[in-house]
């Protein structure tokens, strides 16, 4: 069955083109990539999908339920998590302040209401900081939950954008250049991550540049150039796709 069906979705900027008429879906419980050219629309793609851009036409299918257009917190509700391509962090809270932002959209008692600490806001306040730091901990950042985030190594600050997601407890997470920035051995670690999450019945939809990760952990891959897809596949079919070859692959290599 399709977690996520993408119908036709067109985006504009201007004159622009952005996205033009993409279509894919992502299988429930797989690990796909999405990759392409600087330029591509592969952001465009995932504002559409979390509802930070509203698509000019297409529909986005989440889970058999149309949510094109939708508010993003409803999004975030309806179980969609993401990270950013350019960090988005508050940099000078806490590592665990950090992920707990990520658990409030889950808290049924308010911010506001919280401050007169009610039980019932003291319960569900435990409830969020013993989950953020259970998410701290998946991605490796317990013990680092008291220094502000701004201190944290750019790789470590994908890892915590990555915890701040998962807080929001998604069943489908979309990571946008997870390994941008990060060393050989924090790509590696990466790849264990994003496997790990998909064993937690979330399934994952990324945009990476790093093909080694994408080829090692994605199951499928959908290539966009000039805002198309110009491609769709296995690891194996996608690297010996010469539309690929020439639009993508070439370039690096
Ligand atoms: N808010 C916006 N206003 C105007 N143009 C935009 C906007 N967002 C994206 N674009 C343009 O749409 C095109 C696709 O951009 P997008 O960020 O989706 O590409 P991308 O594939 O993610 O590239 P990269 O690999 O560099 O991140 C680009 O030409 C970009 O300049
Ligand atoms: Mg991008």
């Amino acid at each position: 069955m399709s977690a996520l069906s993408l119908r036709n979705l067109l985006k504009t900027f201007g004159g622009l083109v952005a996205v033009a008429n993409v279509s894919f879906e992502v299988e429930d419980l797989s690990i796909v990539g999405l990759i392409g050219p600087n330029g591509a629309g592969k952001t465009t793609v995932f504002n559409m999908i979390t509802g930070n851009y509203r698509p000019d036409s297409g529909d986005v299918i989440f889970n058999r339920r149309a949510i094109t257009g939708m508010p993003t917190h409803e999004i975030v509700s309806l179980g969609i998590a993401r990270t950013f391509q350019n960090i988005r962090l508050f940099q000078n809270m806490t590592v665990l302040e950090n992920v707990l932002a990520g658990c409030h959209c889950r808290m049924k008692a308010g911010l506001f209401s919280s401050m007169f600490r009610f039980p019932r806001q003291r319960r569900e306040e435990r409830h969020a900081v013993e989950q953020a730091m259970r998410e701290l901990a998946f991605v490796g950042l317990d013990r680092q939950y008291n220094n502000l985030a701004g201190n944290l190594s750019y790789g470590n600050q994908r890892l915590l954008e990555i915890a701040r997601a998962l807080a929001s407890q998604p069943r489908f997470l979309i990571l946008d250049e997870p390994a941008g920035g990060m060393n050989d051995q924090e790509t590696e670690d990466l790849m264990g991550l994003i496997r790990n999450i998909r064993g937690r019945d979330i399934t994952v939809l990324l945009i990476e540049h790093d093909m080694n990760l994408v080829m090692r952990v994605c199951e499928k891959i959908v290539v966009l150039e000039y805002g198309a897809v110009i491609a769709e596949g296995t690891p194996a079919q996608i690297k010996t796709n010469p539309l690929v070859i020439e639009a993508y692959l070439g370039v690096e290599d």
